[in-house]
């Protein structure tokens, strides 16, 4: 029996809902794409072409530069990656690499560019943005999370989802906004399906939120959830023992920075009764930084 095209469409209308539903918001390729190949032949190719950093701006049409959210800050104009873009094998050496530039940049602007030139993490190669941070850098009060979702990469800004309006009300509730608070995560890139970054993966990313949190230099740091709060204060103790008890991170030039770590807003909207917990970490801070 012949099938109409108006059939057609409905059909295909049919599928991509269900597709949606189920939760898929990635076109893929018909056949598998072998980034690390990709990767080696980039790196032959571009270590003898320009360097990374006039790489990334040269390559971007202007079709690809899409306008940025209203945020508060000046530097966060989402960036899209070109694609297909190679992927890099997470390795120690990528980590080495993120160390040294890392420890490189002299100021907020200068770590985004050389993050946005970075090509050490495989995690770019899926992603639509670098998410960078939102918020004051001038804030006396900063909060990491773990990764960027699917609603943070497409906006390029940390903490815009569900998860970030719950974190916006809590912010509220103890007097502040995204213009007294400054918002990053220690993973920059949206892991492909929001999937747990690995540790290696971690460990690439891990010197620029470090110099990220050195070169803001907030008074007190809140960590979020149970993977920034492992990063950041080199603990295996889980989120449930460590939240509500002040630490310190120290970073890697030696300053000493009072943190509380406290639950993740994505587990408190999992876990509604949890709030009263977060709220008491909240609570001290504010007096905290009174
Ligand atoms: N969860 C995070 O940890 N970070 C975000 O930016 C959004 C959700």
């Amino acid at each position: 029996m012949a099938v109409s095209s108006t059939e057609h469409s409905a059909g295909l209308r049919e599928l991509i809902t269900f597709y949606a539903e189920a939760g898929v918001d990635e076109c893929l390729l018909d056949e598998p794409a072998d980034r690390f190949a990709e990767s080696a032949q980039a790196r032959q190719a571009g270590s003898a072409r320009q360097p990374a950093a006039r790489r990334e701006e040269t390559t971007r049409s202007p079709e690809e530069s899409r306008a940025p959210r209203k945020s508060f800050m000046p530097d966060t104009q989402p960036v899209v990656a070109p694609r297909p873009q190679a992927a890099a094998v997470p390795d120690g050496a990528q980590a080495a690499l993120a160390r040294e530039l890392a420890r490189s940049a002299a100021s907020l602007e200068e770590l985004r560019q050389i993050m946005l030139a970075f090509e050490g993490c495989n995690l770019k190669a899926t992603a639509k943005n670098l998410v960078f941070a939102d918020g004051n850098p001038e804030a006396d009060l900063m909060l990491v999370g773990e990764a960027p979702g699917r609603d943070e990469d497409i906006e390029g800004l940390p903490f815009v989802g569900r998860s970030g309006q719950l974190l916006d009300r809590i912010l509220a509730a103890i007097g502040r906004d995204r213009t007294s608070a400054y918002i990053a995560n220690v993973i920059p890139w949206r892991p492909p399906g929001n999937r747990d970054p690995s540790p290696m993966e971690t460990e690439i990313c891990r010197p620029f939120i470090e110099r990220q949190i050195e070169l803001a230099a907030p008074k007190v740091l809140m960590t979020l959830g149970n993977p920034s709060t492992k990063a950041l204060l080199r603990t295996q103790e889980g989120i449930t023992k460590m939240r509500g008890k002040w630490r310190e991170h120290i970073t890697a030039g030696g300053v000493r920075i009072p943190t509380m770590p406290t639950l993740h807003p994505a587990y408190l909207l999992r876990n509604p009764a949890h709030k009263r917990l977060a709220w008491r970490d909240f609570l001290d801070v504010r007096a905290r930084l009174a």
